[in-house]
C-alpha cells in the first residue's frame, strides 16, 4: 500500500472552506478493520455542522478530519481477525460519522459493517445509498414495523431519505402518501407514492384537495425528514396507536401521548445485513438509487459548497477512481 493517499481533509472546524484536496497518510486497518479503496463516496451536505464530525467518540479533537461517511469500493486489505469480506471483493457501506470518511483514495472501517455492494449499479450510484436507505429501512421496518396494507406517509418524499422511504414503504406492501414541493411531484409519484401532497403554494395539494389524500383517522405510519412544522403537523396526521418516525429531531412526547400516538427519534446505525437485503432489491430492480450529481474528488469542496441551491434530487457522489 503506498504510504499516502489524496484525500479532502479539513484542518479546522468549519464549512466547506474549510475543505483542502491534499497528501495524507494511508490510513492502516486495525482489528476487526477492513481496508478499502474508494470508488465512489457520498456526502451529507449537513455533516460538516455535526460535533460528531470533528471529535473522537470521547469529545476529542479529532482534526484533521475526512468527510463523507458512505463508501462504494474494493477491500485492500483486513486488520488482524476481521472477516466477511475479502481483498478484492466490491463491497459498500456507512462509515461512523465520528471517524475519517471516504473522501480519499483508501478508508478504514469495521469489515463488519460492510456488505457486498448491487451489481446492477455503478459504484456512484451504489455510494448513494448506505445512509439514505438505511435510515429509512430502519425508521420503516426496525422502528415502524409497518405491515402490508397499512397507510404511510413520506414527509420530504424528495430527499436523500424520503426517496428511499417512499420506495421501501411500497416495497414493504405500504400505500403511500408523499409530500415536498409541487415541482418534485411526478418524481415522488415515479417512486411508488400512490398520492402527493404539494407543501409549496401554486399547485396547491391531491387533487380534490389535501384532505382527500388523508386517510380517515389518519395514518397508521408517519416519517418525518422534514421537522419544525411539518413535525408539528405530523401528530395529528398519525392515527391513534399509529407510529410517528421523526429523523431529524426528537418528537414532543407529550404532545404525541395527548394524541395516543407511539413517536420514536432515532440514528441510524451500520447494518451489513440490512445493507445486503438492500443490494438484493437494488439487483432485482425494485429500489432504485437516485443520484444528484457527481464531482471528482479534486472538486470536493466544491461539492460541499452546492448545498441549499437547487439541484435534482438525490445524493451528491464524489468520484474518486
Ligand atoms: N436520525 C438519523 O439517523 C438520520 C439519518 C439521515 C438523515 N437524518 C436527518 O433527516 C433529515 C432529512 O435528511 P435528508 O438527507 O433526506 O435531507 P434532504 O435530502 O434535504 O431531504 C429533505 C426533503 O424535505 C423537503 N422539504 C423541505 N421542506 C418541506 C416541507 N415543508 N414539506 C415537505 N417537504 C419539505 C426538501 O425539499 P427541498 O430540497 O426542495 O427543500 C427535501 O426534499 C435531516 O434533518 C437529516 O439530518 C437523520
Amino acid at each position: 500500500m503506498p504510504p499516502t493517499m489524496m484525500a479532502l481533509r479539513a484542518h479546522a472546524r468549519g464549512g466547506p472552506e474549510q475543505l483542502v484536496y491534499e497528501q495524507a497518510p494511508t490510513p492502516e486497518p486495525g482489528p476487526g478493520e477492513a481496508l478499502v479503496e474508494v470508488h465512489a463516496a457520498a456526502i451529507t451536505f449537513a455533516e460538516l455542522t455535526w460535533d460528531q464530525s470533528w471529535t473522537t467518540g470521547d469529545g476529542r479533537d479529532r482534526t484533521p478530519v475526512i468527510p463523507s461517511h458512505e463508501v462504494s469500493g474494493t477491500v485492500a486489505g483486513l486488520g488482524p481477525g476481521a472477516g466477511g469480506v475479502s481483498p478484492g471483493e466490491e463491497v459498500y457501506g456507512l462509515i461512523d460519522f465520528d471517524r475519517d470518511g471516504a473522501a480519499a483514495q483508501y478508508v478504514k472501517l469495521p469489515a463488519a459493517h460492510l456488505a457486498a455492494r448491487p451489481r446492477s449499479v455503478a459504484h456512484a450510484e451504489t455510494a448513494t445509498l448506505p445512509l439514505a436507505a438505511l435510515t429509512a429501512w430502519q425508521a420503516l421496518v426496525d422502528h415502524a414495523a409497518l405491515k402490508p396494507g397499512e397507510q404511510v406517509l413520506v414527509q420530504g418524499g424528495a430527499g436523500g431519505v424520503g426517496s428511499h422511504a417512499v420506495q421501501l414503504a411500497a416495497i414493504l406492501g405500504g400505500s403511500v402518501t408523499a409530500t415536498g414541493r409541487a415541482a418534485q411531484r411526478e418524481f415522488v409519484l415515479g417512486l411508488g407514492a400512490s398520492a402527493y401532497l404539494a407543501s409549496d403554494s401554486e399547485q396547491g395539494g391531491e387533487q380534490g384537495g389535501e384532505s382527500a389524500a388523508i386517510p380517515p383517522g389518519g395514518f397508521d405510519v408517519v416519517i418525518d425528514t422534514v421537522g419544525g412544522a411539518v413535525l408539528d403537523a405530523c401528530y395529528g396526521m398519525t392515527r391513534r396507536g399509529g407510529r410517528l418516525v421523526t429523523l431529524g429531531e426528537p418528537p414532543d412526547q407529550d404532545k404525541a401521548a395527548a394524541l395516543g400516538v407511539h413517536a420514536t427519534f432515532f440514528i441510524v446505525t451500520p447494518d451489513a445485513v440490512e445493507l445486503a437485503q438492500l443490494a438484493a432489491l437494488v439487483d432485482t430492480g425494485r429500489l432504485r438509487p437516485v443520484l444528484s450529481q457527481t464531482f471528482p474528488l479534486r472538486e470536493g469542496r466544491a461539492a460541499f459548497e452546492i448545498a441549499g441551491r437547487p439541484r435534482p434530487p438525490g445524493k451528491t457522489v464524489l468520484i474518486v477512481r
